[in-house]
């Protein structure tokens, strides 16, 4: 794994094998470290690895060995399809249960997703944020990124604020649409944890892979931060902040290749 800095935000290049299990090994340090560890998690296919690692570490699970126990962890979606119910299979709140939260000993009474069912948007938005203070903030937040920039559900050119409802871009919905069948039964809206809700988590890991994401992971890492490029944002945070990269997604960046 190679290592280098850009704009101030430490990035990590491997295969997208070694990336799953360095992130694997943070998610499980956070908890280790605290117990009661608040872990906001992205959708998407570029962490399922990192869940299938995740899944397979806990099996791994002895009495007595360092692998450590989900039991008292907080964990938390980060966006979810606007009206879409969580027993639906097309639902965020569906795929984390089948892809991780299902798979380890996670308390359901710990699983937090924003309300897509609630009566309106705004009740679910304030609920939400209520909620993240209630856990007492986010302790590490993953994300993947959008082949716009985007980060959760946060579309450019939509001001920084917090939990919102979102109207998704037609790039997001030409890049998910992908997921259903048929392909316009997509939803058009989101709810979307704001950047002000991520960017004040305590640690950030971005992971991202493939040649799709390479320009999205040039602007986030080089452009000026700013709405054009959500993830941009991210610059600002460099201490608690790394991105985990593949070769391709990272092809684009400045410097020696790694
Ligand atoms: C969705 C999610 C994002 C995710 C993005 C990329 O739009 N809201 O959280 O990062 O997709 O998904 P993928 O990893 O499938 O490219």
């Amino acid at each position: 794994m190679t290592e280098r800095s850009i704009s101030g935000v430490r990035v990590f290049v491997a295969p997208a094998a070694e990336l799953e299990l360095a992130i694997r090994d943070i998610v499980l340090d956070a908890i280790r470290q605290k117990p009661d560890a608040v872990l906001m998690f992205p959708t998407g296919s570029t962490p399922e690895g990192v869940y299938a690692a995740l899944v397979s570490q806990f099996r791994r699970r002895r009495p007595g060995a360092p692998n450590p126990s989900w039991s008292q962890a907080r964990c938390l979606n980060m966006d979810e399809y606007w009206r879409m119910p969580s027993w639906d299979r097309q639902s965020y709140a569906w795929f984390m249960k089948s892809h991780l939260y299902g798979w380890v000993d996670v308390s359901t009474a710990n699983i937090y997703y924003p309300d897509a069912m609630a009566p309106t948007a705004e009740e679910a938005c304030q609920a939400y944020e209520a909620q993240i203070e209630a856990l007492g903030g986010i302790d590490h937040c993953l994300l993947g990124i959008g082949v716009n920039g985007h980060i959760a559900f946060n579309e450019p050119g939509y001001p920084r604020t917090r939990t919102h409802l979102v109207e998704l871009t037609e790039s997001t919905i030409e890049a998910n649409q992908r997921f259903f069948e048929p392909p316009e039964a997509m939803p058009t809206q989101a709810l979307t944890a704001g950047l002000d809700t991520l960017l004040a988590s305590r640690r950030i890991t971005l992971l991202a892979t493939g040649a799709a994401k390479a320009e999205a992971v040039r602007d986030a890492l080089t452009a000026d931060p700013g709405n054009d490029c959500p993830a941009s944002f991210l610059q600002g945070l460099a201490d608690r902040c790394t991105f985990y990269l593949d070769e391709e997604a990272a092809s684009l960046l400045p410097g020696e290749a790694p």
